[in-house]
């Protein structure tokens, strides 16, 4: 369908004061976007010939998110109310046929949905079509006044509902489509007649119908999509919604989510087929997770690139980083940014890593810390491994080669080099390269005491023997005989 004709407005300037919040409504997230980016790239297939974002409040944050998606925005300043908005959008609309209208706030509506929106406005060659949907508790929402069985009378916002329209349960999305040289004059007759002085938007669906205008309802067969966000309760509900959509898209493509109600999944993470993603794990920002991989319970991984059968036991954090087929981490092993872990490495437990690679089939598998390290293939890390990598003012690398053995209780004062086959012997702090083939040793020398031990244990029973009670009878003989 060409859309040549058609514009897109987004509502997006007012403040949100019922948040309670210091940033702008249509700023907060749900579902791991900005509730305007969700609105953007809904619209974006249908390729508008332009997309005009009212904004206001943060009215320069707003648009940095805008305008990367392919919009134009304009400034309300102040913001008299939704019909308001709209006049100050008109400039730039300029002789398009066509505008769908969304408030910035209603996060969920689908693209299919639009779709249907416009063909039912063309088809049926109305003035306006409103998005509505049917709510089992419709409080808060402007209620839609039928005309006839298509055909809609006026909107009525909640506060000025009479007691039988309070009992209407179709509400306005806010999402409608409109014929604009028919808009236009209609605005131009709305009042700001009500508590909040403002001018409504809503009031020109009157007006219009007044008229004698066709003005069309398009009942949303999914009522969750023309949810708005007003309030915290409104954001938790719509972002349940959106993670259930996730998590549902991600197990048609074959991925097992256990217990899926508990598992946080943001909208650009993919996974592969007869991957298990078990209860309380998050994944989030571009996480891309490859087939039969198995995340367990706890984990949380950002921006995580992992390949086919990797392994992340239980509570697991990972950021930035790339684990190759095949790798095993945790339980508890914490992945700070610009890790590689080649095919097969194992890190284990309470084993922190930043910035290192670390190579095939090498292992590390208790109680380490390796920073700015570059350690080879099937090199062992004893358990106590630490990389000394910063001496308060600068970070230096640690290079330890192909089929090393680091002792346990090793630390390794960078920039330091551990060539390839050589060993480290536990307990030793090395500050200076150990050639390959090598024994890099630095500790104390051991000294033994044959019978130390035992020796001091007599002394120490020697000194601290009480002396012998006499008897409660001796006592009293003794006093006997004093007297
Ligand atoms: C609005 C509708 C209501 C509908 C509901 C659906 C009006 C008067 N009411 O109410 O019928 O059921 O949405 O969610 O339109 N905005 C501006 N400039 C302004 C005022 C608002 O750009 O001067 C933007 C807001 O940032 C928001 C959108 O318009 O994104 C809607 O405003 P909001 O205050 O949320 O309206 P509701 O009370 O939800
Ligand atoms: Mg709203």
């Amino acid at each position: 369908m060409p859309n040549n004709d058609l514009a897109i407005v987004i509502l997006a300037a007012g403040k949100g004061t019922r948040l309670k919040s210091s940033l702008a409504k249509v700023l907060h997230r749900a579902g791991g976007r900005a509730l305007v980016e969700h609105v953007l790239r809904a619209c974006a297939p249908l390729g508008a010939r332009t997309t005009v974002v009212v904004v206001g409040h943060q009215a320069e944050q707003v648009t940095s998110v805008a305008v990367p998606l392919g919009a134009e925005t304009v400034l309300q300043q102040p913001q008299h109310g939704t019909g308001h908005a709209m006049q100050v959008a008109r400039r730039a609309l300029g002789r398009t046929k066509f505008a769908i209208v969304l408030p910035g706030d209603a996060p969920l509506v689908r693209t299919t949905t639009l779709k249907a929106m416009i063909s039912a406005h063309r088809v049926g060659d109305a003035a306006a079509t409103i998005l509505t949907a049917v709510l089992a508790d419709p409080s808060g929402y402007g209620r839609v006044v039928r005309k006839s069985q298509t055909t809609v009378a006026a909107i009525v916002e909640e506060s000025q509902l009479t007691d039988e329209q309070r009992d209407i349960n179709e509400i306005n999305s806010s999402i409608y489509c409109f014929t604009l040289e028919k808009l236009w004059p209609a605005l131009a007759q709305i009042k700001p007649t009500n508590a909040h002085r403002e001018l409504y938007l809503t009031d020109a669906i009157a007006v219009l119908a007044g008229k004698g205008e066709t003005v069309l309802a398009q009942v949303v067969g999914d009522a969750r999509e023309a949810l708005g966000c007003n309030t915290r309760a409104d954001l938790a509900d719509v972002d349940r919604t959106f993670r259930e959509w996730k998590r549902d898209s991600l197990m048609d493509e074959g991925v097992t989510i256990q217990l899926p109600e508990s598992v946080l999944i943001d909208p650009d993470v993919t996974a592969r087929e007869d991957t298990v993603i078990e209860p309380g794990v998050q994944l989030l920002g571009k996480t891309k997770i490859g087939a039969r991989c198995t995340i367990r319970t706890g984990s949380v991984l950002s921006d995580a690139i992992l390949g086919d059968d990797v392994t992340v036991e239980p509570h697991c954090v990972v950021a930035q980083s790339r684990l190759d087929d095949g790798v095993i981490i945790g339980p508890f092993a914490r992945l700070r940014p610009d890790n590689h872990l080649k095919a097969g490495a194992r890190i284990g437990n309470f084993v922190e890593l930043k910035k290192s690679t670390v190579g095939e089939g090498t292992k590390a598998m208790h109680l380490s810390y390796l920073g700015d390290a570059k350690i080879g293939s099937k090199t062992n890390i004893g358990a106590g491994t630490i990389t000394c990598n910063y001496d308060g003012f600068h970070k230096y690398p640690t290079n330890v080669g192909n089929k090393v053995f680091i002792g346990s209780d090793t630390t390794l004062v960078a920039p330091v080099r551990v060539g390839d086959g050589s060993y480290v012997a536990a307990g030793s702090t090395i500050t200076e390269n150990v050639p390959a083939d090598g024994l890099g040793i630095a500790r104390g020398r051991q000294a033994n005491k044959p019978g130390w031990a035992a020796k001091k244990r007599r002394e120490l029973a020697a000194a601290g023997k009480p002396k012998k009670k006499r008897s409660s009878r001796k006592l009293r003989r003794a006093a006997k005989k004093r007297k």
